[in-house]
């Protein structure tokens, strides 16, 4: 007798519970609609429906993956980032939602300065609740005006990507140490029809840039990895066994890079050392942090004045 809709998503979410995931419905429920290639609408009305024998099979190995620990997005083969959709595979980071919070603070500091430069005032901002939902069209540049931005450590591009989608007078620069994390940022770039205006360099955080960008850069982004290698055995096995390693650990406390750095995402507990490090460079006016959606304090800015 064939299984239905319904009944292989409660195998599967029983699958999922059993093995120990915290998110066995939505987990079950995105893995069964990723076999089938349904959206959500088309599962639910679909839900007294038969599914084929080949479908079956496959939903039991993915069911397995994942039961073995291999994060979702990386069996789907994709993750949401600021209402887009990135490809990402075990070259890259997955990209978390924390990381909105950069995005939108260099967004919202975009359309500041331009209200601030602007002869007539724009339409104000809403307070927090993502680019997204913003009218990003009146805080752009003047037309014709370029915006320089950097994302060091660009992993899968989201934030490159998001930046180039959200600024449409900005030009990126994208730089990552993996030529294989590159690999899919380009490829995310070309997904998003942004790929003209992002240039993507290997190489260690800032040194790749072109030596004529100097002086002319109005802001760098960063999630560069900050966990101590010292907390690997502490961490998720989802993370500690299937993300990039170069994504995620660091030497030491865990805040080498962001020393050399200016605007950037940090882990749970080290705002204040990112901030106090870029305050007594004495290089940074208004360093600041900015709290994620869960209350974390996990983005450090500072603006560096500019040269006389
Ligand atoms: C935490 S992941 C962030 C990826 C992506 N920006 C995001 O937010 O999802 C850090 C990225 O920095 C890259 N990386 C690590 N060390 C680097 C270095 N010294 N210079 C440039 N990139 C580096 C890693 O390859 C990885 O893609």
């Amino acid at each position: 007798m064939p299984i239905t809709v319904r009944e292989a998503y409660l195998q599967g979410r029983e699958h999922l519970a059993a093995s120990g995931s915290a998110e066995a419905p939505i987990e079950a429920e995105v893995l069964l609609r990723h076999v089938l290639q349904l959206d959500r609408a088309a599962l639910y009305t679909g839900w007294d429906r038969p599914i084929s024998e080949d479908a079956w099979h496959q939903f039991q190995r993915v069911l397995d993956e994942r039961a073995r620990g291999r994060p979702v997005p990386y069996i789907v083969g994709q993750r949401e980032f600021m209402g887009f959709t990135f490809a990402v595979d075990e070259r890259v980071m997955i990209p978390r939602p924390e990381t909105e919070v950069l995005v939108e603070c260099i967004v919202e500091w975009v359309g500041r300065r331009e209200r601030g430069n602007a002869a007539a005032p724009t339409p104000a901002s809403s307070a927090r609740g993502g680019a997204r939902e913003r009218d990003v069209g009146s805080r752009l540049p003047d037309p014709g005006s370029r915006l320089f931005v950097v994302d060091v450590g660009t992993g899968s591009g989201c934030i490159a990507v998001s930046l180039a989608q959200l600024l449409p007078s900005a030009i990126v620069f994208a730089t990552d140490i993996s030529m294989e994390a590159l690999e899919v940022a380009r490829a995310n770039a070309a997904r998003h029809r942004v790929g003209n205006r992002i240039t993507f360099l290997q190489g260690d955080l800032l040194a790749p840039l072109p030596p004529h960008l100097a002086g002319r850069v109005d802001a760098v982004a960063g999630n560069p990895p900050y966990v101590p290698v010292s907390q690997r055995a502490a961490l998720p096995r989802e993370i500690r066994d299937f993300e990039p390693p170069v994504a995620v650990f660091i030497d030491g406390d865990g805040i080498a890079v962001h020393r050399q750095l200016i605007a950037m995402e940090v882990g749970a507990g080290q705002a204040d050392d990112v901030a106090g490090a870029m305050a007594g460079d004495g290089k940074y006016a208004r360093v600041r942090t900015l709290a994620d959606y869960s209350g974390i304090q996990r983005v450090v800015v500072g603006e560096r004045a500019a040269s006389p």
